[in-house]
């Protein structure tokens, strides 16, 4: 199923056909495979793109027997052009939503433009806290007693857009950055594929910049998974 208007993310005929960006090791992408193969999730994973050939998530999505493309963007002459590329790329799948799950780079906003509301990331803060690098060093730098990952729809603030969903976890005595991020993963997983879902089955949209969950404006993102509830 494919929306040819090109402006929303639906499933309404069938399974969503997902591409997933990379650029590391690959376990929200694991995440999403797994989730997939033991049905009763009504997506298919049609691309695995990374601007890294080597890495680890292309491999994972290799023996998964799910299309590839290695782009590397030294070969180009500016970030707009690979990113034109890329995307002109991608679409030529005619994907219905775009997982941004590890992908490293800031997309130039001519080549998202198109995908609006339909392309969403996995970020590992609790946005807006720290958007951008080291955020499990920044929340425990900051004495945060939670921390989390928020799932949102990508605009062309970095880490800024919408937030669908979040998952909130403490902060014990003794985290360092390694253990935090290691203790976030299991729930960014969980997060990342209860969001895919909510989408594949057309409960959640982006109308505008207003993510709506059954039709009805969300005034907090959703709290999935985690070890606590979400603050008041
Ligand atoms: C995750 O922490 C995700 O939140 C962030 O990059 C990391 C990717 O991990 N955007 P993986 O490649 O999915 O294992």
């Amino acid at each position: 199923m494919n929306c040819a208007q090109g402006t929303c993310a639906c499933a309404s005929a069938g399974t969503l056909r997902v591409a997933v960006l990379v650029s590391g090791r690959g376990s929200n992408l694991q995440a999403l495979i797994d989730a997939q193969r033991r049905g009763g999730m009504p997506i298919e994973l049609v691309l695995v793109a990374s601007d890294k050939a080597q890495a680890p998530a292309l491999r994972r999505a290799e023996r998964a027997g799910i299309a590839t493309l290695a782009l590397d963007p030294r070969g180009y002459t500016t970030r707009a052009a690979f990113d034109a590329d890329l995307f002109a790329r991608i679409g030529a799948l005619a994907p219905d939503l775009i997982v941004l799950a590890g992908f490293m780079r800031i997309i130039d906003p001519a080549a998202l433009a198109p995908w609006q509301g339909r392309i969403i990331n996995i970020h590992p803060s609790l946005l807006p806290k720290y958007p951008g690098l080291h955020t499990h060093a920044r929340a425990i730098a900051a004495g945060d007693p939670t921390h989390g990952a928020t799932v949102h729809y990508v605009t062309a603030q970095l880490d800024g857009g919408p937030a669908i969903a979040q998952a909130q976890i403490h902060i014990v005595p003794g985290d360092t950055p390694d253990t935090l991020a290691q203790r976030l993963l299991a729930h960014e997983h969980e997060l990342l594929v209860a969001c895919v879902d909510l989408i594949a089955r057309e409960r959640v949209r982006l109308d505008g910049t207003i993510v709506k969950l059954d039709g009805v404006a969300l005034r907090h993102p959703l709290c999935i998974g985690g070890d606590q509830s979400p603050a008041a």
